[in-house]
């Protein structure tokens, strides 16, 4: 058997769409444009990819996109004056800071000074402590869109054995608890794992976030499971140059899943799309309206 390939870039092109027939009817219904501040400090050239794409892509969709370009000598008090000056200003609806921060600002106090409404990372404990509790907030972008791709292939997810590789608090810690809200029976497995194949093996929908490439093989999948690879990883090309590649062996998984994301063109083109859903839910609620669709 040979697995369907999810195809992330067009289930995020779908997304996009509907996010921006949403954004347009918000702003005819209440006047109301959503807007994205997006922060980036220091000059790390894979962040500064990423900042271009999610302003280029909520711009795509109709909203407002505010970035700041900060030096890596900023001091952790002038970014929380920035980010304390966010939270107050009503055309700013969701607030991202792009991390790694310099060593001189601590991660965890600049991510707990964003306003939990205006948190569309999900990284705030508050929208963390919501999704552990199964209640309404705002949910991490990559997890979501990994659980928005199960579901394109199974509808319901009601009752399927959900195995996560990873427990980072970004992506493998919140999947799990997005899977439990979905009614799966879920295990989370980790570098402390006694036997990490026999666990995969036991997964209708097999979640991999832990950026080792190629460590999860085919004989590691069962026969028909969904896998999503959430992994990027670049290793040395074949006659020079380097490549991406995910954290399970495309190759042989794809000959035993009943359907796998590629790397890329899998989870990372959701990551972005789910961003702007949350910039719009943030804008909705603000508004006294429902979560985005
Ligand atoms: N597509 C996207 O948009 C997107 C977004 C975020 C991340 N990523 C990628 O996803 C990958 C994971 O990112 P992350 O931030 O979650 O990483 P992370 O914070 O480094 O966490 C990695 C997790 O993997 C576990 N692990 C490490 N080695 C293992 C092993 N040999 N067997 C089983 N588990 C092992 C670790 O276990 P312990 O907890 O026991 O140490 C940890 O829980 C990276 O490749 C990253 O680039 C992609």
């Amino acid at each position: 058997m040979t697995a369907r390939i999810i195809d992330g870039k067009a289930e995020a092109a779908a997304l996009r769409t509907r996010i921006a027939t949403e954004v347009a009817a918000l702003k005819l219904e209440k006047g109301v444009v959503p807007g994205l501040a997006v922060v980036l400090v220091g000059e790390n050239p894979a962040s500064e990819i990423y900042v271009r794409n999610k302003a280029a892509q909520t711009r795509e969709a109709g909203m407002n996109s505010f970035e700041y370009r900060l030096p890596d000598t900023l001091s952790e008090r002038a970014l929380l004056d920035l980010i304390a000056e966010l939270n107050v200003r009503p055309d700013v609806h969701g607030i991202l800071v792009q991390l790694p921060l310099p060593p001189q600002i601590s991660a965890d106090k600049v991510l707990e000074a964003i306003d939990p409404a205006k948190d569309v990372d999900g990284f705030h404990p508050i929208n963390a402590g919501l999704l552990a509790l199964g209640k309404p907030g705002l949910a991490p972008c990559t997890p979501l869109g990994c659980v928005m791709l199960a579901k394109s292939v199974h509808g319901s997810l009601r009752g399927l054995n959900a195995v996560v590789v990873g427990r980072s608090n970004i992506v493998g810690r919140p999947a799990a608890q997005m899977f439990i809200s979905e009614s799966c029976t879920v295990t989370v497995a980790h570098s402390q794992t006694r036997d990490l194949p026999g666990e995969c093996r036991r997964a209708d929908i097999l979640l991999v976030a832990v950026g080792r490439p190629n460590l999860v093989r085919g004989d590691w999948v069962k026969p028909g499971a969904t896998v999503i690879d959430v992994g990027i990883n670049r290793v040395p090309k074949d006659g020079g140059g380097t490549r991406l590649v995910g954290d399970v062996a495309f190759a042989e998984a794809v000959e035993v899943a009943g359907a796998i994301t590629p790397v890329p063109g899998g989870v990372g083109p959701m990551t972005i799309a789910c961003l702007l859903a949350n910039t719009l839910t943030c804008a909705r609620k603000k508004h006294g309206l429902s979560a985005a669709a």
